[in-house]
């Protein structure tokens, strides 16, 4: 399929300190659209001047929620490069979205390239500072105007783009964690291992509630014994217990994230014992009681890796380690931030140049 370009002729004024970029505030001057209708596939892929979306008042993303989306980063190398990080398993993992909630699958390399030519068009929005990138959020939504419940017919993919900096304002610094006993977010059989907007909606409260008693997020416990550890609102997470790092296994109602992936395949090239494992919040505890909890931290592309220096759970507050930025959690952030900004060898050929 073609790409028809469009040039945005009133470019936006660019943020000019790249250390206030925060998360999701800025968005570049192009988005790339193309629409889905029964019968034709997807078609009319465009790249256009980023605007507003117009939708019938009744299109059925805003009253049931047949949405997915992704989230990867682009990067300005060191030489003036581009490159984005293993953007064919995010449109791998798209699709298993697509498939759960009933949305037509996309062509995963067309929607790669479809990208790299959206970041080619707005490069010159790319920060270059230490820890900032150009997110990329894709994103697909059903717009037919029908309020009857059933699979959409017509839909839109749709990508934009948004210089960011670090998502957490604490940068690398611990975040203080919050375990979740109320709330569930999902469960086996439910749509916890997809990217969709319900899951985040359904996280809301709780991770209201975890900020106003001073937690930056809160950590899911599974929502049938409220037990065994998941994930955090949106990062997947990671102990280090004596010498074993431990994440907890994809049980069907967890991301199954790409940069936890990258840190699992990178720990076990350097010798670390890694297991995937269901893991007890109690386990969590009776490490910590016996000095075995060394470090603990959570992984995502938004936050790429995020020490945790406490967690609550039952009324009773412990800090992990010596409460800093754990030596495995800094190598970790070092070697995938070198890797995904050009500073280190890409041994593991993840990387994409545009
Ligand atoms: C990401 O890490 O890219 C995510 O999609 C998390 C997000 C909800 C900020």
């Amino acid at each position: 399929m073609e790409i028809k370009i469009t040039k945005n002729t009133a470019p936006k004024q660019k943020p000019t300190d790249q250390s206030t970029l925060g998360f999701g505030k800025y968005y570049t001057d192009h988005m790339f659209i193309m629409n889905y209708d029964e019968g034709q596939g997807w078609h009319d892929a465009r790249i256009v001047p980023y605007a507003p979306i117009q939708l019938d008042p009744a299109a059925m993303c805003l009253h049931y929620g047949q949405e997915v989306f992704e989230g990867m980063k682009a990067y300005k190398t060191v030489d003036g490069g581009i490159q984005l990080f293993r953007p064919e398993k995010n449109m791998a993992r798209l699709n298993v979205s697509n498939e759960r909630l009933c949305i037509p699958l996309i062509d995963e390399d067309f929607c790669v390239e479809a990208i790299k030519k959206l970041v080619e068009v707005d490069q010159e929005w790319i920060p270059t500072q230490p820890g900032t990138s150009l997110y990329i959020r894709p994103f697909i939504f059903a717009i037919d105007p029908h309020v009857g419940v059933h699979p959409a017919k017509h839909l839109m993919f749709v990508v934009i783009l948004s210089p960011v900096g670090n998502y957490y304002p604490q940068g690398l610094n611990p975040v203080d964690i919050y375990v979740e006993q109320n709330y569930v977010r999902a469960v086996k059989g439910g749509m916890g291992f997809t990217k969709t907007a319900g899951n985040y909606a359904a996280s809301l409260k709780a991770q209201d509630e975890a900020e106003k008693i001073g937690y930056t997020q809160v950590l899911w416990l599974d929502g049938v014994e409220r037990k065994y550890i998941e994930e955090v609102g949106t990062m997947n997470v990671f102990f280090i217990i004596g010498d074993e790092v431990i994440t907890p296994e994809l049980s069907g109602s967890i991301l199954s994230g790409i940069t936890r992936m990258s840190v699992i395949e990178l720990l076990k090239s350097k010798g670390y014992k890694v297991s995937e494992r269901r893991l007890s919040i109690q386990e969590v505890y009776d490490a910590h009681e016996k000095g075995l909890l060394k470090e603990a931290f959570g992984t995502g592309t938004a936050a790429v890796i995020s020490p945790i220096g406490t967690f609550e759970w039952n009324g009773k507050k412990i800090t992990v380690g010596d409460g800093g930025i754990g030596e495995t959690s800094q190598m970790l952030y070092d070697t995938i931030t070198g890797i995904q900004c050009g500073r280190i060898k890409d041994e593991f050929n993840w990387i994409q140049k545009i």
